[in-house]
């Protein structure tokens, strides 16, 4: 699971948020575990970009563009992927956003309800709509060790203080959600996990600060002494995804560096 390169298996990955940060990762570590990766992004030159670096021959692995958020858009997509590579095995949904409106993470008291429609539609509106639609088609067309991760965040364990409300509640939709899916996915062998980051150096993180000294300080209170790298986050998901972690479902793992201990 580390930085081997293992004989391709040809599970298909869909990996949404793919274009950059941890989703990029996730891609590059999917890929030198043997998956086939589709890699899927709202920025289409990025998705690009990273499908062509994983390598492999030409039309091994592949890239869309789509809105995660537009319901039209995913099932388009997942008819499209499906009709012309194959049945998705693992769901890997990263993509995400955390708006900071001129720059601040803004008070539940200065909130606009257009913030938060937004921030629920691309954190946890996505989730649902790409896991529907992963799962209608493993009813009608079943395949071994189907897997959905989906992307969690220690700001909704905590309460998060480094993040807005708007997000705050979508990351627990998105936990919630987990659950449910791992219930009712459990009949095909399907199974659906969370990965909670804590603080990762991507940027997403870098817009919430305002000096590589509030990081210096951020990074004093993890246990663990450091910011994580995008590179912790893609193993834990490389292991979800993994017919290992079989017996595991409805679960969250937490990549924090001991931010929180439960
Ligand atoms: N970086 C952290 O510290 C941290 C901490 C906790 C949770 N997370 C979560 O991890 C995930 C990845 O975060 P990141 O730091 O890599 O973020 P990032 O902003 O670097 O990357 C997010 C990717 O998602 C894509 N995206 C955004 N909206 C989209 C949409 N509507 N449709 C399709 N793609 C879309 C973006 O284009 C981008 O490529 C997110 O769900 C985020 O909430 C990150």
């Amino acid at each position: 699971m580390a930085d081997h390169h293992a004989q391709p298996h040809g599970r298909l990955a869909l990996v949404t948020g793919g274009g950059r940060g941890i989703g990029e990762a996730v891609c590059r570590r999917l890929a030198a575990s043997g998956f086939r990766v589709v890699v899927a992004d709202i920025d289409g030159g990025n998705a690009r970009a990273v499908a062509q670096a994983l390598g492999a021959e030409p039309g091994f692995h592949h890239f869309r563009q789509f809105d995660v958020s537009d319901e039209a858009a995913v099932e388009a997509a997942f008819d499209d992927i499906e009709g012309s590579i194959g049945p998705v095995a693992a769901l890997v949904c990263v993509a995400g956003i955390l708006l900071m409106p001129g720059g601040e993470r803004s008070l539940i008291k200065d909130t606009s309800l257009e913030d938060w429609e937004r921030t629920f539609a691309v954190n946890a509106r996505s989730v649902f709509l790409c896991g529907r639609a992963y799962l209608r088609r493993r009813e009608a067309a079943p395949v071994a060790h189907g897997r959905i991760v989906t992307f969690g965040s220690v700001a909704a364990q905590l309460g998060g203080y480094r993040s807005s409300a708007t997000y705050i509640g979508a990351k627990s939709a998105v936990l919630g959600l987990t659950k449910a899916m791992a219930r009712e996915s459990a009949h095909m062998g399907v199974t659906v996990n969370s990965v909670a980051p804590g603080l990762i150096d991507t940027d997403m993180l870098r817009g919430t600060v305002q000096s590589s000294g509030a990081l210096a300080a951020a990074a004093a209170n993890i246990p663990l002494g450091r910011i994580g790298t995008v590179g912790d986050v893609a193993g834990a998901v490389d292991y979800l995804v993994s017919e290992q972690a079989a017996y595991i479902t409805g679960n969250v793992i937490d990549v924090n560096g001991g931010y929180r201990m439960q």
